[in-house]
């Protein structure tokens, strides 16, 4: 089963100063003006945490939606330099917030840091975007299922408020290198992630799984009959309006 929206995450990385908000007005200012457009479509963006407060301030009663890009695994304040948490991010308006990126556990992010940030998010009331997705190697050896299935269930708890987690499936593979999956395994991983989801959640939501990995304004037409797919994350380009605003016109028009 799919869900009635369809998400446009924008994840902007390290990317962005204050001036940068000019792009993110534009594709604010397209969306309004196109009455094709409905609220079937919800875009988000998460810039890095130096613009969280004042693109969420500026976005407030906007069509785009803000989010931060990680967190600290502790919650509240702490004698940790440099680290900021799910509390702190929800403070200066973030909504949303990814977890689980591959860059970030490619840096150290272990499934119990994840699970402790994902849960302290969802105290702070902020609607999760948890990343997962195999390597190459893994797709070679045909571990992608066992991958995924791990992934998520060493995380992801039947407790946790489901109706604000999206799933994002980023093969590690696809980011930032222009190969994108088979429809025909987009379509099977997918199912499989929200059978996972199900029963851990005992169905009682439907999942929200977004496909994200080099995503672009040309590839995103042989997304569109994949029904089972409720959005998608975007990296490199959602740094530009017009790659982005392509992205999203060539999918709902
Ligand atoms: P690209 O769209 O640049 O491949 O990045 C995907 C991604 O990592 C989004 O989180």
């Amino acid at each position: 089963m799919a869900n009635n929206i369809k998400y446009f995450i924008g994840n902007w990385k390290m990317f962005g100063v204050p001036k940068s908000i000019s792009i993110l007005d534009k594709i604010n200012k397209f969306i309004k003006s196109d009455k094709k457009f409905n609220k079937k479509y919800k875009i988000v963006v998460t810039p890095p945490h130096t613009l969280l407060q004042s693109y969420s301030k500026f976005f407030l009663k906007k069509i785009i939606s803000i989010g931060a890009q990680n967190c600290y695994h502790k919650d509240n304040y702490g004698a940790n330099t440099g680290a900021i948490s799910p509390l702190m991010i929800k403070s200066v308006g973030a909504q949303y917030i990814i977890v689980g990126h591959s860059d970030n556990r490619s840096e150290g992010d272990t499934d119990a840091m994840l699970k402790s940030k994902v849960e302290n998010s969802l105290n702070n009331k902020l609607k999760v975007v948890f990343c997962i997705g195999e390597n190459k190697e893994h797709k070679l050896n045909n571990k992608t299922f066992e991958v995924l299935e791990n992934q998520i269930k060493n995380v992801l708890e039947e407790k946790f408020n489901f109706n604000n987690i999206i799933i994002a499936y980023e093969p590690i593979w696809s980011i930032g290198t222009g190969q994108i999956p088979e429809a025909d395994d987009l379509l099977k991983t997918t199912i499989f992630i929200k059978k996972i989801l199900k029963n851990i959640f005992k169905k009682k939501y439907l999942p929200v799984v977004l496909y994200g990995g080099s995503v672009d304004g040309k590839n995103i037409k042989r997304f569109k009959k994949l029904n089972e797919i409720d959005g998608f994350l975007i990296g490199g380009a959602s740094k530009s309006d017009k790659n982005f605003i392509d992205i999203i016109k060539n999918y709902y028009r």
